[in-house]
């Protein structure tokens, strides 16, 4: 099933409580929250006290929570007590991934390992079998509104051929540079939970939330 999760990072913060409710009003599957701690990303976001707020305003929609900081093993914990519902955290900023998927599903959470742009997907092979959920970044993790890179799509198709052998379960969620005109060929290729912050939360967000459930369900 495909689904939507439109990212915080581009939400305005004045009004977390409202847009958040515009996006649960128009049917989003997730809201997707993205964590940042300027080591791994050169950019800092927010962290749990932050995240227990959303996750009030969210109430029954699940939070998404993607963690893009070293070595994530050290917050699981904390960031389960903030509210997360799924985590997903970065193939290179630990050195065990696989261990760190075990904590997660510990914790009863779902568990995600999120590729950068110059990863290769064939990195989360051998753990398929543990996930939850793979994410393909399609920009450099770290800002929102960057351009869709477009080597992502072959990123994409390959990894959903890998999750169709081996764990079809699993969904393939793709975050960064994704918008009303690109949106068809990101599903095309695979993906089944969408990631977009830039283009949910510029304008009408109803709308725009409305718009790209047309297109994906
Ligand atoms: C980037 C974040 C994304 C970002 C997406 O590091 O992981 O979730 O907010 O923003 P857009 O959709 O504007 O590219
Ligand atoms: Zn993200």
């Amino acid at each position: 099933m495909n689904k939507l999760a439109p990212s915080m990072l581009s939400i305005d913060f004045g009004n977390i409580e409202r847009d958040i409710r515009l996006c649960r009003e128009a049917g989003t599957d997730y809201i997707h929250v993205d964590v940042m701690d300027g080591l791994f990303v050169p950019n800092i976001s927010f962290g749990p006290p932050v995240i227990k707020y959303v996750k009030k305003a969210a109430e029954d929609t699940p939070l998404d929570v993607h963690l893009m900081i070293e070595k994530p093993e050290r917050y699981i914990e904390e960031f389960k007590k903030a509210g997360a519902d799924i985590i997903t955290f970065h193939y290179e900023s630990t050195e065990d991934p696989l261990k760190v998927v075990k904590m997660i599903k510990n914790e009863g959470l779902k568990a995600g390992v999120a590729v950068k742009p110059k990863t290769p997907v064939s990195v989360l092979e051998g753990m398929l079998p543990e996930l939850d959920m793979a994410l393909v970044m399609s920009v450099e993790p770290g800002f929102g509104g960057q351009s869709f890179i477009e080597g992502s799509l072959k990123k994409i198709s390959e990894l959903r051929k890998m999750i169709e052998n081996i764990n079809p379960e699993c969904d393939l969620e793709v975050d960064g540079g994704i918008k009303a005109d690109n949106l068809s060929e990101v599903l095309q290729a695979g993906a089944n939970v969408i990631v977009a912050g830039s283009a949910i939360f510029s304008g009408d967000i109803k709308k725009n939330v409305i718009d790209f459930l047309r297109v994906m369900k």
